[in-house]
């Protein structure tokens, strides 16, 4: 994670730094900074906490103007969150700037080497080796270029690194090897950043850096080489199809609440020209390219972290039912490790909305030899994982702010539902009413909620438990385990999430009047089950809200209170059950006082493993 924002060129950068920072903000937001330099005056500021503090800092500086600025917002993996911690990290003469996201794993063997050659330490970051190997090199190569490609060839790890120094003050160096780099091309000047949103205020011209590239950045021009194979590349020059204006707040209190109440239309523009009920036909223009081997698919492996790989989850209960095709889901942390079989006939699906989760991309790269179908469900237009998939299905939720994923839950549940029906061929009888609830689906959403004051005040009931059970059985068995990891992020109460059939294996024994149980109870033909679970819950004294289907009266004389949502396809009722699990979740973080759209310890692109 951590958010890298760099400029060069013939305005000032500083504001256009600061700004970008905020826009990447979700990336990390223990400590922010910025080194600017200006012939050879340089000057450095760095702040913990967030962005703000970090401009606020600045704004009481005479002469912050600078052609030349780099800045970066850390979320922390080696050392404390301090001010000496944040980047960025200097050599010891303070003439090399470095910022840097991603892991130097053998950081502590080059530190031991510096140190021998008398090079001292300041921080306990990894990153602070890297000025100090290119000062090292630089002492013994004839230029800066040279100096930090050999620093570069030193490290292990995952990297994207800007670095800039006072005796090369028109040039910026750029980096990057398994974590995200784009620089945005101007007019007479560059802009270098962890992803577009920090640029596209801007520029809409982009240059995507690769797996191993080092650019050399000036106002006027772009120079890559790639270290594998040391090649000049001519940078390819790609433009943006998108632009900042969702990310802007207005009327609501944050990110998340704003995000939340974008499920309506998510659904709809996750399916609009996709999906046709009176025509009975769903087109998937991302899979054109692949509809040949797609009819040959014996097995699906999904992988994915976090929320996207319940997202996953629920996909698996849809493409086996509607088109018959076995389907795995990894965590792509744990997948990557494994020795899993794998033949041509298998097909990979990486979720991911971020699509540079460096975990996802490591599942991806590992099955690169094997021949197989990549395919992506990603909803950051142009990321690394839409990039380096065969073919795949863009989520089109739009720019996600808010740390806990919600609208771009929903936009990949209703996306793998496309593709499920996709891959069925029209043949299961769930296909046309599938198709038909598809439509129907903003809605129903949008009922849901038009419920929030209800939801708000059951809420506010049970925020001051310090536990929290979700069950669910069937294709709701993963939307528990997803309205568990909402509560936890969001709010820091204890959740979690279990099969309601599994309960009595061991999970019931948490349960008395202080650990309430939060049940996806909606309409399914193992309603009745889900009904015994909670009367098992409610014998032992535990509290219970349930999700169900309006028009059930039953519920009531079972459950505590009641969160209803309309009559839906049981396939395509997690998406409901989520909206209100949102804002369930959101409610009862809004009332514990937390940091909403940063909730502690997290970030939102997680680009390490
Ligand atoms: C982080 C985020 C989660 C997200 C996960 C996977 O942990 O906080 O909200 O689900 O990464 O991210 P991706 O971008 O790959 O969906």
């Amino acid at each position: 994670m951590c958010g890298i924002v760099g400029y060069i060129g013939k305005r000032s950068g500083t504001k256009v730094v600061l700004d970008g920072l905020e826009a990447l903000e979700y990336r990390g937001y223990d400590s922010a900074g910025i080194a600017l330099i200006d012939g050879e005056k340089s000057q450095v500021f760095k702040e913990v906490g967030r962005v703000s503090g970090l401009i606020k800092t600045i704004s009481k500086q005479s002469d912050v103007s600078a052609p030349l600025v780099m800045g970066h917002t850390r979320w922390a993996t080696h050392g404390g969150v301090t001010a000496e911690n944040a980047h960025p990290q200097t050599n010891n003469d303070q003439t090399i700037f470095v910022v840097h996201n991603g892991i130097i794993e053998n950081f502590s063997e080059i530190r031991t080497k510096l140190e021998a050659s008398g090079y001292n330490f300041k921080s306990q970051t990894d990153t602070e080796v890297i000025p100090n190997l290119i000062d090292f090199y630089l002492k013994q190569l004839d230029s800066f270029e040279a100096a930090f490609k050999a620093a570069l060839a030193d490290v292990r790890g995952a990297y994207s690194i800007v670095a800039i120094s006072v005796r090369e003050p028109n040039t910026l160096y750029a980096a990057r090897l398994s974590s995200p780099l784009v620089i945005g091309v101007g007019d007479g000047e560059h802009i270098v950043a962890s992803d577009p949103s920090a640029i596209m205020d801007h520029t809409k011209k982009v240059i995507y850096l690769e797996d191993y590239d080092v650019a050399v950045v000036t106002a006027e021009k772009v120079q890559v080489q790639n270290l594998k194979d040391h090649n000049r590349i001519e940078p390819k020059v790609e433009l943006l199809d998108f632009d900042n204006e969702q990310a802007v707040l207005g009327d609501f209190p944050n990110f998340m609440l704003k995000e939340i109440f974008e499920a309506p239309a998510t659904i709809k523009t996750a399916t609009l020209g996709r999906a046709r009920a009176d025509t009975g036909t769903v087109k998937l223009g991302g899979l054109e390219t692949v509809l040949r081997q797609l009819k040959h698919i014996e097995r699906i492996v999904i992988v994915a972290c976090g929320t996207a790989s319940y997202a996953g989850l629920i996909g698996e209960y849809l493409i086996e039912e509607l088109a018959g095709i076995p389907v795995e889901v990894h965590l792509a942390s744990e997948f990557k490790y494994r020795d899993e079989p794998f033949s041509r006939s298998t097909v990979l699906l990486a979720i991911s909305q971020s699509g540079e989760t460096a975990d996802t991309i490591a599942a991806i790269k590992k099955v690169e030899d094997f021949g197989v179908l990549r395919l992506g469900v990603v909803n950051a237009v142009g990321s690394t994982i839409a990039r380096m998939t065969d073919a795949g299905v863009y989520c089109h939720a739009g720019p996600e702010r808010a740390v806990a994923s919600t609208k771009a839950f929903i936009a990949q549940v209703t996306v793998l539902a496309l593709i499920a029906l996709h891959l069925s061929d029209g043949k299961h009888p769930q296909f046309k009413p599938l198709l038909k609830e598809l439509e129907a689906l903003p809605a129903k959403a949008q009922a849901v909620l038009d419920s929030a004051e209800d939801i708000k005040k059951i809420a506010e009931k049970y925020a001051n438990y310090d536990s929290f059970l979700y069950i669910g059985r069937n294709i709701s068995f993963p939307s528990a385990l997803e309205g568990a990891l909402k509560l936890k992020e969001t709010s820091y109460i204890h959740a979690e999430g279990c099969a309601a059939g599994e309960m009595k294996h061991g999970t019931l024994a948490l349960i008395d009047e202080n650990f309430p149980t939060f049940a996806m109870a909606t309409d399914s033909p193992l309603l009745e089950k889900t009904y015994s679970n909670i009367q098992e819950i409610r014998a032992r004294g535990g509290p219970v809200v349930a999700i169900a289907t309006e028009g059930n009266k039953a519920i009531k004389e079972l459950a505590d209170d009641v969160i209803y949502i309309p009559k839906c396809e049981e396939e395509l009722q997690p998406i409901l059950q989520q909206v209100a699990a949102q804002l369930f979740a959101y409610y009862i973080a809004s009332k514990l006082g937390r940091n909403i759209d940063r909730p502690r310890n997290l970030a939102k692109s997680v680009t390490v493993e």
